[in-house]
């Protein structure tokens, strides 16, 4: 059983994320700046009966509080197994309507925050020679979303730092994955620029992505089949005819010098005209170079399988 921290555990993805790792049996310290939040979700997921949840206060732009937790869980348990460092807030507006509040936040919570997490972590976790860490980002940091390009910019960036620490950590017992979530509904969603000045895209912005979105799949699958499959028709089994007009199906052929039993033609014509199978009866059956004992492809010209080459 692992021992984990989730940052921004106190709602949306964190609190879904300690959700499954208490329900198979880990020990998570849920952390949240909004600390009242982080205890309520410990205390549920100590009524689910598998593993432990404990909460504690932390707000991931102060690098020594984010140090300071780390370094106590793995003082309580001994060690430290999992970090997930996943506590963000969503900007939205026009580049001109943002001011550097937005970017500066932006930089410090979606960011920084995370590279306080790594850097609590990694060198414990160096220490043990094992341990994963995973930082969310989101489908923001791997396709340019505008609207809101400080988010952008930001995830895009943990995208970068999880990838290249991934590439220095593999082999030393270490393992870096990064989150890249589309749109969840989340309380995120409904609280863009959170103690910022406001744009038109402040607050509630679900509506607007809503109108942005493309239907979610269940709702796109419960609505008309383009494609339904039809009932079965007698004789469906046969396979429908999908021979392109004017190549009409060629009459069966006798056999040349055979029996006269109708066979139905497999070679091209022109190969065909050219076979020495096609001379007659008298003409030799001709076994192919390479099933010929000492026969190699450099045969010379004018032996009989010299008709297949160009
Ligand atoms: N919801 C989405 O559509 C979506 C999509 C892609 C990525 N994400 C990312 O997923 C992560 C979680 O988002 P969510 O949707 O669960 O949002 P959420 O708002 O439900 O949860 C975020 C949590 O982070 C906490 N938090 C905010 N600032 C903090 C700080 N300074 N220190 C510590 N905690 C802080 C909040 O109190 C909140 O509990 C974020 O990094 C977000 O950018 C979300």
């Amino acid at each position: 059983m692992s021992i984990a921290i989730v940052t921004g555990g106190a709602s949306g993805i964190g609190r879904a994320i300690a959700t499954s790792l208490v329900a198979r049996g880990d020990t998570v310290v849920v952390t949240d700046i909004d600390e009242a939040g982080a205890r309520k979700v410990a205390d549920r997921l100590n009524t689910l009966g598998r593993g432990k949840a404990s909460a504690a206060a932390l707000d991931v732009t102060d690098p020594g509080a984010v140090t300071g937790v780390y370094q106590g869980v793995r003082a309580e348990h001994g060690r430290l197994d999992l970090v997930f460092n996943n506590a963000g807030i969503a900007i939205g507006g026009l580049a001109e309507e943002l001011t550097l509040d937005h970017w500066d936040r932006a930089i410090d919570i979606n960011l920084k925050g995370v590279v306080h997490g790594v850097h609590a972590a990694y060198p414990i976790m160096l220490e043990q020679g094992a341990g994963h860490i995973v930082n969310t980002a989101s489908l923001a940091g791997l396709v340019p979303m505008p609207v809101g390009i400080p988010y952008t910019a930001t995830k895009h960036a943990v995208v970068g730092l999880s990838l290249g620490l991934r590439a220095e950590a593999a082999g030393r017992g270490v393992k870096v994955s990064v989150v890249c979530p589309s749109f969840v509904d989340t309380p995120l969603l409904a609280n863009v620029n959170p103690g910022l000045p406001e744009t038109p895209m402040s607050g509630d912005a679900k509506d607007d992505i809503a109108k942005a979105s493309p239907p979610p799949l269940h709702r796109r699958e419960a609505g008309p089949r383009r494609h339904a499959r039809r009932a079965p028709q007698p004789g469906a089994h046969r396979r429908p005819h999908t021979r392109p007009r004017g190549l009409a199906r060629r009459p069966p052929q006798p056999r040349p010098g055979g029996t006269g039993r109708p066979v139905r033609r497999r070679t091209h014509p022109r190969r065909q005209e050219l076979s020495p199978a096609s001379a007659g009866s008298a003409a030799p059956r001709v076994r192919s170079p390479r099933s010929r004992p000492g026969c190699s492809r450099a045969s010379p010209a004018g032996t009989p399988w010299s008709w297949a080459r160009p």
